[in-house]
């Protein structure tokens, strides 16, 4: 047997070299292998174990590609039963959930809550026994749920086997999710086949999670969060579902040799090898809870799977034991819920809409309906490969969704709903406005009118000028542009500072007296000297939105400079992407562009460059500002670190000097910690800035 030595030995090795990879990879967030090792390493061990089927263990990683089908889903008794939350809407429910918790255990200072994300997925519970995955089952009717042990398996996130096993049993409770680049990904792949698409990440999930065959959930790609537990019996060997004793181990309840509170708990799960989102956070107390909803909801949109709301938990283990439950759930905790973010309507039309960048974009012309409490009437349905790989039809009940401040999209058809078979909407040839015939180029999805005078991308052009991002001219609304474009008093950017030579013509018009007439010519003068960030951004040159016009300004920092940009300049911005400085090259490089720069100058229009750093206390540092800052604002505190010769960055990286965090930080400051980047609270950064300029700062 002494041949079968070597592979047993290699198996081991492969095992413990793939999962501490999968961990820094899916948890720590750190790979330190490329894909291509992991794989290698991965089929390595499959040849293994496919010659020495005695090799096979329960928690090889191979396992996670897929067992064999199950012909149905065993049921499984949860040992403590998987509750629900209770919902909030307002702030005031809020408040009054603190009020019973301080009434339950009879306090009247501040509770110290533990904020979290509600995941919106699948739930799952993880049964381990002495530190092995034995069941994984899903909710079910919160007693009894279904046995998915295979497809768990299969999901980055969930340990096969503990970091440091205990000894006896545990169960460990979190969400299954889909990410959304994934569900895209998996939804563009269904279309493809003509299969029908998923109508959003969760039902992914959970449908994924309750796949008879496990290499089918494996194909979604799910990811795991954790946050708490279920039983916990700490003596060596027992089984689920023996001895079930209700009282014992409830969810929160302080157990001995794990953590007290709720934030512990979370890091305890991250120590055995769970994915734990970074985003949770220790409050101090209500107040801090109600701001906590706010931060949250603004991290929604930029998160990369779906969050349906925030959850807060008493954080005191023991506080939690004696609120204990009621019969809906927890009395401990509570969940916020943002509103839904998608809902169905009927598409009426297709719609062209001609963008300031001469992109012709399909615009769907929804039944009103009301999404996050906004009334939606147009979604964007991207482009028209879009429109065939979803096939959308005039007629249609589409799913429309309104994620964060991202415009509508239509996500895809009802199918089910489809009445008849009504034609694909056909791709337009011909501009829509000005009769241009439309041109693609090579490698792109969107058609674009090639025409620069065509009427409405003059008009989006200018609207985009004068809007608020921009060069914020309040008095040149779109209506006002739509109006002057068409009686010839406005024909393209620099006509706008040529209007104060018009004044007896505007005067002449309905609705435009002297006084309006002033406002408008006062706000156009003003326009003149804004930050030649805006400037940069109001050309409306594609792909650069505001963030990359900060980013090119504090490059360049002067309009001159940046006129010039090669692309092999821009190229070496750290954040401008090949794309962009393409894109921007070739604007550059037109002769009409400059032709109206050199114009704009002639006229006045002078953009405020970036300030001349005062000191040089902060050269070569990079700051990045997280969390909601409580002293100053996050805009403010970049601005002076510019003017201190330092630079403010976006995201955490190795090249990062210091994380500033204020309350309720989450992934930045968890990378940082990672990554061992120095990190500061307000006062500390506050103490770096010379005492007259951190004046400046002051007052938020
Ligand atoms: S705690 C006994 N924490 O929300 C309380 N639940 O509406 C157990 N969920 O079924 C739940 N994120 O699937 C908790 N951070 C989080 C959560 C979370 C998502 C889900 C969970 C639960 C549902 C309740």
């Amino acid at each position: 047997m002494l041949h079968l030595m070597e592979p047993a030995k290699r198996a081991a090795e492969l095992r413990r070299e793939i999962e501490r990879n999968n961990h820094l990879y899916y948890v720590l967030d750190q790979p330190q292998i490329s894909d291509t090792e992991w794989d290698r390493m991965f089929r390595e061990l499959q040849e293994i174990e496919t010659a020495h089927p005695e090799l096979r263990t329960p928690d090889s990683p191979t396992n996670r590609v897929g067992a064999k089908p199950l012909s149905k889903f065993e049921q499984h008794r949860h040992l403590v039963p998987m509750l629900s939350l209770d919902n909030s809407f307002s702030e005031a429910e809020l408040r009054s959930f603190d009020e019973r918790v301080k009434k339950g255990l009879g306090v009247t200072g501040d509770i110290e809550y533990h904020a979290e994300l509600k995941f919106d997925g699948g739930s799952i519970s993880l049964t381990y026994i002495d530190g092995l995955l034995e069941v994984a089952t899903t909710r079910g009717d919160g007693v009894v749920g279904e046995n998915v042990t295979p497809n768990a398996k299969t999901v980055r996130g969930i340990p096969l086997r503990l970091q440091k096993p205990l000894p006896g049993t545990i169960e460990v409770r979190g969400e299954v999710v889909m990410f959304k680049e994934h569900f895209k990904w998996i939804n563009e792949k269904r279309a493809a086949r003509g299969e029908q698409v998923f109508a959003n990440p969760r039902s992914a999930a959970s449908g994924g999670l309750r796949q008879l065959d496990s290499k089918l959930t494996a194909e979604r790609k799910l990811n795991f969060f954790a946050y708490g537990l279920g039983a916990v019996r700490l003596e060596r060997g027992t089984r689920p579902g023996s001895e079930v004793s209700t009282d014992e181990g409830h969810e929160g309840s302080p157990i001995e040799g794990l953590p007290n509170t709720q934030n512990g708990l979370l890091q305890f799960l991250k120590q055995q090898g769970f994915a734990v989102h970074p985003d949770h956070a220790v409050l101090p107390g209500i107040e801090d809870v109600v701001k906590y909803v706010e931060v949250a909801r603004s991290k929604r949109a930029s998160l990369p799977f779906l969050i349906d709301g925030a959850v807060f938990k008493v954080n005191r283990l023991d506080q939690q034991e004696e609120l204990g439950f009621s019969n809906r759930g927890p009395r401990w905790a509570i969940a916020f819920k943002y509103p839904a973010e998608q809902t169905f309507t009927k598409l009426n039309a297709v719609l062209l809409q001609v963008g300031r960048t001469g992109v012709v974009t399909p615009v769907a012309d929804l039944e009103p309906v009301q999404i996050s409490g906004v009334t939606v009437t147009r979604a964007t349905l991207h482009n028209w490969e879009d429109i065939g790989r979803k096939d959308v039809r005039v007629g249609d009940t589409v799913i429309v969704q309104r994620a964060g401040d991202v415009i509508p999209e239509v996500v895809g058809p009802v199918l089910d709903k489809r009445i008849g078979d009504p034609p694909l909407p056909v791709e337009p040839t011909h501009c829509p406005e000005c009769g241009a015939e439309l041109i693609r180029s090579p490698g792109e999805v969107a058609i674009k009118c090639p025409n620069r005078h065509c009427p409405a991308q003059v008009a989006a052009k200018l609207g985009h000028w004068a809007s608020r991002g921009a060069m914020d001219i309040e008095k040149l609304g779109w209506k006002t542009i739509e109006r002057f474009l068409e009686l010839g008093l406005l024909t393209d950017i620099p006509s706008i500072y040529r209007l104060k030579d018009r004044r007896q013509e505007m005067l002449e018009l309905d609705r435009m007296g002297d006084l309006s007439v002033d406002n408008l010519l006062q706000g156009i003068e003003e326009s003149k000297h804004k930050p030649l960030d805006r400037f940069i951004f109001g050309l409306g040159i594609r792909f650069i939105g505001d963030r990359g016009a900060q980013d090119l300004a504090r490059e360049f920092k002067s309009l001159q400079a940046f006129r010039e940009a090669t692309y092999e300049k821009l190229e070496k911005i750290p954040d401008v992407g090949p794309r962009t400085a393409s894109e921007l090259s070739l604007w550059l490089e037109e002769e009409a562009n400059q032709k109206m720069i050199s114009e704009l100058q002639e006229l006045g229009v002078k953009p405020v460059e970036p300030d001349k750093p005062v000191s040089d206390v902060f050269e070569g540092k990079t700051f990045v500002f997280t969390g909601s800052l409580d002293k100053f604002t996050r805009e403010d505190a970049e601005r002076l670190v510019d003017k201190l010769g330092g630079k403010a960055a976006g995201s955490v990286s190795k090249n990062t000097s210091y994380v500033v965090a204020g309350p309720g930080a989450g992934s930045k400051l968890a990378k940082a910690e990672q990554l061992g980047v120095h990190v500061l609270d307000e006062d500390a950064f506050l103490e770096m800035v010379p005492p007259e300029l951190s004046a400046t700062l002051q007052g938020k």
